[in-house]
This record gives C-alpha cells, structure tokens and sequence, in this order.
C-alpha cells in the first residue's frame, strides 16, 4: 500500500486529480472506476477544471460506475446516474455511451461480463464510508463478492439521509463486490475529514478482515491511499 498524506484536504484533491489525468493524457483508452459521495465531489470539480484547461480529449476513455441505489428512478436527483452526469459527463460533453451503470434491470454478472469485455478496469477511484465500506460493500461483505444487490446499513442510511427526503432513502444498492473492485489495476482511495478517522484507523490497524471492506484493499500490489490530516489525525506515520 502506497500512502500519500497531503497537508490539506485542496492538496489530496489535487493529488487524486493529478493521478487521474496523468494517466489519461498518457492512456487515452483507460477505463476508469469511479466512486461517488462528498469525497468525491471537488475531485470531479478540479478533474472538469484542469481537464478543460489542458485540452485533453476524453473520448476514448470509459467510465465505469462503482454503485447505484435501488429503489429509486435512474433520473433522481440522487441517483448515482445524476451525479456523475452533473459533475462530469455533461461538463466535458463525455457521450453517456462511454458509461456503463450498474444494472438496475439486469443481473450483476451482466455487469461482471461488460467490465471484463472491456478489459478490465485499469484505475479505480474508492471513497470510505465511515464503518469501512467501499463502494456499498458494507461490513460483513466477503473478498469474494462480484456485483449484486447489497442492504444499506443503518450508519450509512444515516450518513446518506441528507440527500433524500425522509422517508425516502433507499435501504437497498447494486455495488460491484470486494472481488470486483480488487480485480482492478490499480487502486486509488481518497479519505478526507475527521469523520473518517476512525475508519481510517481501523483499516491501518486490520488485514482482510470483515468489520473493515477496506482492509482487503492492502492486499492489492498497486493501492494508493490519500489522505489529508484530518483523515489521518488518529494514526501515526513514520514519513
Ligand atoms: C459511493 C461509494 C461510497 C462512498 C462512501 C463515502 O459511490 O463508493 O463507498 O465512497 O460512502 O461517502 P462520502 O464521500 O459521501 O463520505
């Protein structure tokens, strides 16, 4: 695991987003995982922004989405769909066929076999929830898991409430599984604020173990991890 610990949350935005386009500019074709959530929002920001501003064309890349409730529609103002359309499909003019979504309709193998069609994923971007989670894999979830339908926890029902009316937050996902997503060429997780402190922690702490998704990560060869010091505020590194 390569741990990048930036001095301000603005420095490990910039440091996710450098990656990212680096590996555009020099990988037109890439396929690229992408998370969602708060983390992910001013790295999407600054992805359109110095994207725009380099000229880099993008219409060879595809993009695959890590998750998407269930339960509610596709054109929701908090679906998932929304979100990468909103921050970053519509602001670089991407066509939505460079985009594959889990599948709300179809089986989660249906979207094992597009990502494997398409070669694999060569980056994947990954936020933390705060009992661990990655993408909607949540505590419990197996190192073997491929895409499927996934139960919402009550912590993350509750960190997620704020973008549904009450009452209307789903309890259920799709989210491509712990295999799935560690299938990957390379892995990129950004943990941002104090709220993450103890995931992160924890996920220092502990190897593939179930309390903590995340903790499977450390077991890829090619798993970066950027923090910023709030994020990292309960752990201590030798740097
Ligand atoms: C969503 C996803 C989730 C989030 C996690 C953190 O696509 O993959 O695992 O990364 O729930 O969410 P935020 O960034 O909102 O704290």
């Amino acid at each position: 695991m390569r741990i990048i610990l930036s001095k301000s949350a603005a420095e490990a935005v910039d440091a996710v987003t450098t990656i990212v386009l680096d590996k555009l500019a020099s990988h037109p074709s890439l396929v690229i995982g992408l998370a969602t959530g708060r983390t992910m929002e001013p790295v999407y920001a600054e992805w359109v922004q110095k994207a725009v501003k380099l000229g880099l064309n993008m219409d060879k890349a595809f993009f695959f989405m890590l998750d998407e409730y269930l339960g509610i529609a596709e054109n929701h103002p908090s679906s998932f769909k929304s979100y990468i359309k909103e921050r970053l499909m519509i602001p670089l003019k991407l066509h939505e066929s460079q985009f594959a979504f889990p599948p709300i309709h179809q089986s989660g193998e249906h979207y094992e076999t597009l990502i494997q069609e398409a070669g694999g994923i060569d980056l994947q971007l990954l936020g933390i929830g705060v009992n661990g989670h990655i993408g909607f894999n949540e505590p419990g979830s197996t190192p073997g898991s491929r895409t499927r339908v996934v139960e919402l926890t009550e912590e993350t029902k509750l960190s997620n409430q704020s973008h549904f009316g009450i009452g209307q937050m789903p309890s259920k996902a799709l989210s491509m599984g712990i295999g799935s997503i560690m299938d990957g060429k390379e892995l990129l997780m950004l943990a941002t604020g104090k709220s993450k402190a103890d995931a992160i922690k924890y996920l220092m702490n502990h190897h593939n173990d179930e309390k903590c998704p995340a903790s499977f990560l450390k077991s890829h060869a090619h798993f970066t991890l950027v923090l910023d010091p709030e994020a990292a505020s309960k752990i201590s590194l030798n740097i």
